[in-house]
């Protein structure tokens, strides 16, 4: 049997959304490639020499970039990398987008302007920030001091988004396709902390700081200036009341309901995610 074209390239293959796609198509027998800088071959944003390999033999790609669609440089990498992957013979991309980011949306056009056979998948916050990513540590520690305010957020779980961007790869229906994704409830951070709670046995309170309070915390644990800055924008465009409607889209996609923050809380229970100890940097 001849797979040589309907490979697909992982981006951020080792990632958080990567894997769960990654594991998807593999569960499916389908070929797949992994794409990370440890990957064979590498795949590296930074090293362009790598990307004409790693799209060798691909029929299509999961497009993630890192460290988000808003960083500078970020939309003149992902026009280029899908650009290069039509010419290639990988025209079908699945692209994760940030909801309520006017850079991530800037991204999508690039990627749209290719002619690639593209479907969008703009998503919320993810549901696994808090036991996969940097909230993991404010949720050991007690305590999740963030610049969220009183707003809710409808946040994703990402087995979700995995089995959106799986269809997106495998179906010929999606192309052209734009979902918003967010999960069926929007939750504040004080309603986020309470069902972690409930759920693990821990007591996780909320405690609002501001983005400059937010900021010097972060400096202050020697996290680098472009991270301070990313995180910051983020919490300022994104967390301000515009994103905290919920969308149909993972019905549309999938054809059921989105998983809600009380199962996500007891598979992550399940699953030992908040069972350690608390570093000290955060
Ligand atoms: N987190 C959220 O709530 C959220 C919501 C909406 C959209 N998004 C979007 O999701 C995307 C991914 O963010 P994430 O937070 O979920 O991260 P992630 O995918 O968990 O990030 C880690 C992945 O990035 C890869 N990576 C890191 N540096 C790389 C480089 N120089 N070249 C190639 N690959 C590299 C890592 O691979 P190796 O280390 O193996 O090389 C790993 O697979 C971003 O564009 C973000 O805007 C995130």
């Amino acid at each position: 049997m001849n797979t040589h074209r309907t490979s697909t390239l992982v981006l951020g293959g080792t990632g958080k959304t990567g894997r769960r796609v990654v594991e998807r198509l593999q569960a499916r027998g389908l070929p797949v490639r992994v794409g990370s800088r440890a990957g064979e071959p590498p795949f590296d944003w930074e090293d362009r020499s790598t990307w004409e390999p790693a799209l060798e033999g691909v029929g299509s790609v999961y497009l993630t970039y890192y460290p988000d669609l808003a960083v500078p440089g970020a939309v003149e990498a992902v026009h280029e990398l899908a650009a290069l992957a039509v010419r290639s013979g990988a025209p079908r991309i699945a692209l994760l987008s940030g909801r309520g980011e006017p850079e991530a949306g800037r991204g999508e056009e690039a990627v749209r302007a290719t002619g690639a056979e593209l479907t969008v998948l703009r998503s919320t916050w993810f549901m696994q920030n808090f036991s996969e990513d940097y909230m993991l540590e404010h949720v050991l520690a007690g305590e999740i001091r963030l610049p969220g305010g009183d707003v809710p957020t409808p946040f994703l779980d990402i087995d979700d988004l995995a089995d959106v961007a799986v269809a997106a790869l495998t179906d010929d229906r999606q192309p052209g396709r734009l979902y918003e994704l967010t999960g069926p409830h929007s939750l504040t951070f004080a309603d986020a902390a309470a069902v972690i709670s409930a759920a693990s046995g821990r007591t996780v309170r909320y405690v609002p700081v501001t983005l400059e309070q937010h900021a010097a915390g972060l400096r202050e644990h020697g996290v680098p200036g472009e991270v301070v800055e990313l995180l910051t924008y983020l919490f300022g465009e994104v967390v301000d009341g515009r994103n905290a409607d919920t969308t149909d889209g993972v019905r549309e996609a999938l054809g059921r309901e989105p998983r809600d923050f009380a199962s996500y809380a007891a598979g992550a229970v399940a699953a030992g995610a908040w069972n350690a100890v608390p570093s000290t940097s955060r």
